[in-house]
């Protein structure tokens, strides 16, 4: 814990005590005087200049005390807020650091979700979404393969043909990475995300079959962002696609394994960028 937390309470308590000391003799000043008024009409112990002074002084001193606690108050929030997003941040490193540890381990995948990711946020910048969308972004993008983890390499990292059983198996991953991801639940947007990241937007995609809208928008940028990555990096079994084929393909792609709309704006996107293309 900060320590600067142990120099905040003496002036607190200080405050608050001497507040209550300035409305206490407020409180005799205002008796004393009303008693004179009443049992002592013509005196003038004390004028009404004076009390009048002394009222505004006690006015400005409590509003200037209101004003540094609601400053202090306010600075706490910041630090607790703060410090509840690093915890947040400590949480999902700890475990993008598994799969990114997962991914070296094979020449396919390396480096693969932290690319996916790059492309990720560029579509989005490009289409202009606000903060929090480009945040989710960030964080599924590096945690999207996350449920690979769960699955053995022998499959994982299998050059021939994967058999139905094991292609299952690889089928498993978005919601083995929901498993994984449930006890943290500031993901949930992101959980979503990674959950329907192999839907396809015909419907013919895993792990439910959802197609179109009813797949959330930051999994349909990821998807396009995903096989842009597939084709465009080297596997052990076969080299990267050219280019021109990977633009065709995904053309093809448009509103059947892909939203159309977000392919369009990747294509673009990649005439205006061409270092998306470098690995
Ligand atoms: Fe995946």
């Amino acid at each position: 814990m900060d320590n600067r937390e142990g120099s905040r309470r003496p002036y607190h308590s200080v405050s608050k005590a001497f507040k209550l000391v300035v409305v206490v003799l407020l409180f005799i000043i205002t008796l004393v005087r009303l008693l004179l008024l009443v049992y002592f009409p013509e005196t003038d112990i004390v004028s009404d200049k004076v009390l009048l002074f002394i009222l505004l002084f006690i006015s400005l001193y409590l509003w200037i005390q209101e004003l540094r606690d609601r400053y202090y108050l306010q600075r706490l929030h910041e630090e607790l807020k703060t410090a509840h997003e690093q915890l947040k941040q400590a949480e999902i490193d700890t475990i993008a650091s598994l799969i990114k540890t997962e991914e070296e381990k094979d020449v396919n995948t390396r480096g693969h979700s932290e690319r996916v990711t790059k492309i990720a946020l560029a579509i989005a910048e490009e289409m202009g979404l606000d903060k929090k969308t480009k945040d989710t972004l960030s964080r599924g993008g590096i945690l999207h393969d996350i449920g690979k983890i769960g699955i053995k390499d022998a499959v994982l990292h299998k050059i021939e043909k994967l058999t139905e059983e094991e292609w299952e198996l690889i089928k498993s991953h978005p919601q083995k990475a929901i498993d994984i991801l449930e006890p943290l639940k500031f993901l949930a947007i992101e959980r979503n995300m990674i959950l329907n990241h192999h839907e396809r937007y015909d419907g013919s995609g895993y792990p439910a079959g959802r197609k179109g809208n009813e797949i959330c928008r930051e999994a349909l940028i990821l998807a396009v962002a995903d096989a842009f990555d597939a084709m465009n990096s080297s596997r052990a079994y076969r080299q990267a696609l050219p280019r021109e084929k990977i633009i065709s393909e995904l053309k093809n792609a448009r509103n059947t394994q892909l939203s159309a709309e977000i392919v369009d704006i990747f294509l673009k996107l990649l005439e205006k960028r061409p270092e998306l293309w470098e690995k």
